[in-house]
């Protein structure tokens, strides 16, 4: 198998963020870029080559995308299997279809984790209505339930058991297939990304510890600086994952650290990760160069941490009152601003983040939260 090689053209699908930054990390290595995207004014559209515009059940846009490209690869998990089989006509799709299938759908994921014998929380599958309240009444107390295709930020899920309120999930999720999951008393959030290529080449980054409130990112770190016992379990299941899906791109694993020391797989992400936006500043290769070479066939960047790193996401709501005071938050030593160009805030919208490099982690995490905090 040969590489691909700078010069040729990249296809990413989708083109909000996370394919805007693997477009920038494509553009420093030489390639060209396409994107397909539903909305034409994406983050990705100002550092690209050509836009696509087509949703993400939209087959003759994939294979467009894919006609003009030597490789294919993307940025969100919902991509239609007829997209990516469309694409996979002209150009090879990284990740596969197979495991594109298996992921995209939280039910297959996670009777996929438990067949293949990785750990993770007591879970129900729900089919239909009929099945809602014995699955919540076989899991006892608080739970999360969640659609099985779609979410993402913590949409698309409802909690049960927290309060004297008991919602019907059903109805609030849609009336779609759900997965239940019992809510796991969580001492700590971390996640592993790992990298793939096809000829075989296998790197996991050192993990991020990852700091969630309302279950949207709030800040992430790397290194996670968890005892190295626990870092050696995490990357074993990580890698373990990724050759046993035989990944080709990148696989983002997240963890759940319980209070009573137990590590378990939350769920899979195959695509850059909000967790690793650090890595720009915390890695020698950052999440998204590795992205390109992993999904290139060219040998994998190093992943060692040069120094810690934080990033705190900044979400739309942060510009209802005024616009962000930037020029105040940026006087922090070591902080760096990234916007993805997104026109119109949103509450709960990613917008952007900051980045923070420190002497440890605790410092890079305190200086990322202080500039936010000036904002
Ligand atoms: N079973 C659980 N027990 C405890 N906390 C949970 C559980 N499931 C989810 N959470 C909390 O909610 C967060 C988001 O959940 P999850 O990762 O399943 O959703 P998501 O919408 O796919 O999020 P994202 O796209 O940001 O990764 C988790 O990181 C965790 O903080
Ligand atoms: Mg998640």
């Amino acid at each position: 198998m040969s590489a691909i090689l700078p010069g040729a053209t990249i296809g990413i699908l989708g083109g909000g963020q996370l394919g805007r930054m693997m477009a920038m990390a494509a553009r420093s290595l030489g390639y060209r870029i396409h994107v397909m995207d539903p909305d034409p004014s994406c983050p990705a559209r100002f550092v690209v080559d050509a836009c696509f515009e087509g949703s993400w059940d939209d087959a003759r846009a994939a294979a467009d995308l894919a006609r003009g490209s030597d490789v294919v690869t993307l940025e969100i998990e919902q991509i239609s299997l007829d997209c990516l089989r469309a694409a996979e006509r002209f150009a090879p799709v990284r990740p596969g279809i197979e495991m594109m299938r298996i992921i995209q759908n939280r039910i297959l994921q996670k009777n996929w984790l438990r067949d293949e014998g990785f750990p993770i929380g007591e879970y129900r599958a729900i089919q239909d209505e009929t099945e809602v309240a014995p699955s919540l009444a076989a899991l006892g107390g608080k739970c999360f339930v969640k659609s099985a295709s779609g979410g993402y930020d913590g949409r698309s899920q409802v909690k049960t058991g927290f309060d004297e309120q008991t919602p019907d999930v059903w109805k609030l999720l849609g009336g779609r297939p759900c997965i239940a999951e019992k809510a796991l008393d969580l001492d700590q959030e971390i996640s592993v990304m790992v990298a793939r290529s096809p000829r075989g080449e296998t790197k996991s980054f050192p993990s991020a510890r990852n700091h969630h409130e309302n279950q949207i990112l709030v800040w992430s770190v790397i290194p996670s600086a968890v005892p190295q016992e626990i870092e050696q379990k995490a990357q074993q299941i990580a890698c373990a994952i990724a050759d046993r899906f035989e990944l080709e791109g990148l696989l983002a694993v997240e963890l759940f650290l319980t209070r009573s020391g137990e590590l378990l797989v939350n769920e899979l992400a195959p695509r850059p990760h909000n967790s690793y936006h650090a890595s720009e500043r915390a890695c020698v290769t950052s999440q998204f160069e590795q992205a390109i070479r992993a999904v290139c066939d060219l040998p994998l960047g190093d992943v060692a941490v040069v120094q810690p790193a934080a990033i705190s996401n900044l979400l739309g709501d942060l510009w209802l009152g005024h616009e962000p005071r930037f020029d105040q938050a940026l006087t922090v030593p070591g902080v760096t601003l990234h916007l993805y160009e997104k026109h119109t805030p949103r509450k709960g919208r990613k917008m952007g983040h900051l980045s923070a490099i420190g002497a440890t982690p605790d410092e890079a995490v305190a200086r990322v939260l202080e500039a936010q905090a000036l904002l």
